[in-house]
């Protein structure tokens, strides 16, 4: 165990994970506890946050769970409002909840375009809004927001509401950490590229043609690195910027792609 973000009190939403196996966002509230933060775990799947806190606390973490939609104003005020009375503070709010619903734009409905920008979109302002004005009583803070590569290049699921969000992401990121500057608040964006989790076996099986482990191997193959990276190599980001060693970093993006957006992968 660590101390990097030791003391702090972290609010980490889409803590679970969408299928078996370790996400981006359950890797970061593992990391966070484990260097120290007490983490609350926030997912509208009650279970799949749960599994996320059995693992903090079996390695000594400290956490505990809420059950939130955070595309819904309610919700977050709720959870904030929950976290502040228990612990006093927020020093870490982690917006890793997204989903993704591939189509191209003749492909995807009113109602997905609808639901991909509430849910990755609106929920960021919901809970930066929610918390922003706690962190300036107490003298600062730092936001960690998951977006994606795909808000800077068109990937081969073809996703325009998915990448459409991810793109306002880093723009509300950047107002955000404009404004709050001088309040201590920092903000950051987060962009990870291709990762090997149960969220692209969840949103992008089908779009592949639905053979996972040919899906799996097309990804590899796209990147210089020559594989697909971890969800922990998206917490480890998260935590730096989440951590006092970021502390005159602010309004920016963090890139996790193994150099995919770089360029072309050269075969020798
Ligand atoms: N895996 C990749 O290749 C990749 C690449 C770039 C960005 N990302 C981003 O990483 C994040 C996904 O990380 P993950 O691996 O933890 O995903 P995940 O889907 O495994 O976990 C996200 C959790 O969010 C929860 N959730 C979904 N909608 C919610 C809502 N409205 N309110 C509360 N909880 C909700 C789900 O129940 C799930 O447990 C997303 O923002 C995604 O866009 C992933």
């Amino acid at each position: 165990m660590g101390d990097r973000v030791g003391d702090k009190v972290a609010i980490v939403t889409g803590a679970g994970s969408v299928g078996p196996g370790v996400g981006n966002g359950k890797a970061a509230a593992m990391l966070f506890a484990r260097e120290g933060a007490t983490v609350m775990l926030v997912d509208h799947n009650l279970e799949a946050a749960q599994e996320s806190e059995r693992l903090i606390k079996d390695e000594g973490g400290e956490c505990f769970t809420s059950r939130a939609d955070v595309s819904n104003s309610e919700d977050c005020n709720r959870i904030v409002a929950e976290c502040i009375e228990r612990y006093g503070r927020v020093d870490i709010l982690h917006n890793n909840v997204g989903i993704e619903i591939p189509g191209g734009i003749l492909d995807i409905t009113e109602n997905d375009w609808d639901r991909t920008i509430d849910v990755n979109l609106k929920s960021v302002f919901l809970m930066c809004r929610a918390v922003v004005p706690q962190m300036v009583s107490q003298g600062g803070g730092a936001i960690v927001n998951i977006s994606s590569i795909n808000g800077i290049r068109t990937l081969p699921a073809l996703s325009g509401a998915y990448g459409a969000s991810k793109l306002g992401m880093v723009a509300l990121t950047r107002e955000i950490a404009v404004e709050f500057a001088e309040k201590g608040v920092r903000a950051n964006a987060v962009l990870p590229g291709m990762m090997r989790t149960p969220f692209v076996e969840a949103s992008l099986t089908d779009a592949w043609g639905g053979d996972v482990e040919d899906m799996m191997s097309a990804r590899d193959a796209m990147i210089p690195i020559g594989r697909q990276g971890e969800p922990w190599d998206v917490a480890h980001a998260a935590l730096f910027l989440a951590s006092d060693d970021a502390k005159y970093i602010t309004g920016t993006t963090l890139v996790v792609d193994g150099a995919l957006t770089s360029g072309v992968h050269i075969q020798p």
